[in-house]
């Protein structure tokens, strides 16, 4: 006999209804320490969720019992219809034929080649820094991460417009999509009321925007070594290449998962920076150290080992991926609960990195736990990119250029912490409502 998962009601959720639109983290954790580490949410219209901060379970999920698991309509359908079915969200035959094609562009070997680029439009956002007052960096590390991708993927200066359109469009989708998840009862208002049509009509934009950019490098007939080179050449086992549709698929996919969760990290990290400034100030001991001025090699990058440790440790404590979404495909059982098929789960990566189980002083800003010395295998407990097949296939590029990105803030200014602690802004990523710092000019 399996034993019953313990359940929170419709009406405990119906109560908490404004919290939870509001910031679901808290209503979740007070879940977690009253009913465990695995529970049931009813979420109403006779749907129910499993949530888990459960390390064994997780790990089971995403890695030892994957092909029991799949993404869930909240990837493939809800967001899908706004961004297309990319590796992001796509599942079966469809995710891994497709996952094998976009690998090879995030190769050790193709980061190298993107290493000036990323420099380039990091040099670039960075000049809009405005030295000695205070600014909310959110917006500003959100350009930088966009127009790291952008210039990765297309290697041009000239389409600031159309990025510019391409950036509004992802981001008020992704304001819809996270109304329509948490208010599930008022779907058939946003049909109604022609809101979903006008975002899909948004998307449309975006595809259209991103075919003349796709159709000029047909034309042009140049090679350049970056993303959609890559996405170009890229075959299936019978030798032909995505279709137009696929590839503008794949390309919305690389926007979508790789900006807003990069600029989460790098606000998150600088905040934490500002507020800890013996770790700022070690930090930049090591930029000087490394002579980031003569530009970045791999060399370069390796040498900025407690920049790296800073990263990994903002995101343990801020995981822009606070929630990882499945849906069981074929029975399982954990712990003596039953998880029949078609379960549907959300693996909550925010409450595990903060489990006091696995770290000591989960709430601290402590890098030096990610120091080589100090590491014990952390892939049961730590996240932030997955684990298993579906691993974020941009976490290289990410790390890259978030050091590359530190290393380039902290050698020119000096970072300040207001005494404001950041508010949470919990959306289909973990935001930070806004983080205000001083930058002092070194
Ligand atoms: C700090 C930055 C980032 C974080 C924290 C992050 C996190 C994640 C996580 C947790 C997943 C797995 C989701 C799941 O299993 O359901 C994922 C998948 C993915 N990420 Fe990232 N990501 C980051 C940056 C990027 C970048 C820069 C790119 C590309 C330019 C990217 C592209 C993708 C793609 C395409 C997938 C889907 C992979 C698949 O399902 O095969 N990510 N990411």
């Amino acid at each position: 006999m399996s034993k019953i998962l313990p359940i929170v009601s419709r009406y405990h959720v119906f109560k908490h209804r404004k919290q939870i639109l509001k910031n679901p983290i808290p209503f979740h954790h007070d879940n977690f320490n009253r009913l465990g580490d695995i529970f049931k949410v009813q979420v109403g219209l006779g749907k129910e969720i499993v949530f888990t901060r459960h390390a064994g379970f997780i790990k089971q999920v995403l890695q030892k019992e994957h092909r029991k698991y799949q993404k869930s309509a909240l990837q493939t359908v809800d967001l899908a219809k706004y961004i297309g079915h990319g590796i992001l969200t796509a599942n079966g035959d469809h995710w891994k034929t497709h996952r094998r094609m976009v690998q090879p562009a995030f190769h050790r070997q193709k980061l190298q080649a993107l290493l000036r680029t990323m420099h380039g439009a990091i040099a670039h956002e960075i000049d809009h820094i405005r030295p000695n007052e205070l600014q909310d960096v959110y917006p500003l590390m959100g350009d930088l991460a966009f127009q790291v991708v952008a210039k990765s993927l297309f290697s041009r200066d000239d389409i600031q417009k159309e990025m510019g359109e391409l950036k509004d469009i992802t981001e008020a989708n992704q304001r819809m999509l996270i109304k329509e998840m948490r208010q599930p009862y008022l779907n058939w208002w946003y049909r109604l009321s022609g809101k979903i049509g006008h975002h899909l009509q948004r998307s449309q934009r975006a595809r259209d925007l991103l075919t003349q950019i796709i159709e000029q490098r047909r034309a042009g007939n140049k090679e350049y070594d970056d993303l959609l080179d890559m996405l170009l050449k890229a075959t299936y086992e019978d030798g032909s290449s995505m279709s137009q549709k696929q590839l503008l698929d794949e390309v919305l996919i690389l926007f979508t998962a790789g900006f807003e969760t990069t600029a989460n990290a790098l606000s998150f990290t600088l905040y934490l920076l500002a507020k800890h400034p013996t770790a700022q100030e070690k930090a930049y001991q090591e930029v000087l150290q490394a002579k980031v001025k003569d530009g970045f090699s791999m060399e370069t990058l390796g040498q900025l080992n407690y920049v790296k440790q800073c990263i990994e440790e903002s995101l343990r404590m801020y995981p822009p991926a606070y929630y990882i979404d499945r849906e069981c495909i074929a029975d399982d059982e954990i712990e003596g609960y039953a998880i029949p098929k078609k379960t549907m789960l959300l693996l909550a990566i925010y409450e595990l990195h903060r489990d006091g189980q696995f770290w000591e002083k989960p709430n601290h800003f402590v890098p030096e736990r990610f120091e080589t010395a100090n590491k014990r295998d952390l892939s049961d407990f730590y996240f932030p990119f997955g684990a298993g097949p579906r691993m974020c296939v941009g976490n290289n590029f990410a790390m890259q250029e978030m050091v590359m990105a530190l290393a380039c803030i902290l050698q020119k200014y000096k970072v300040r912490y207001t005494g404001e602690e950041v508010r949470l802004n919990p959306l289909i990523s973990l935001k930070p409502e806004r983080v205000d710092l001083y930058f002092d000019a070194r």
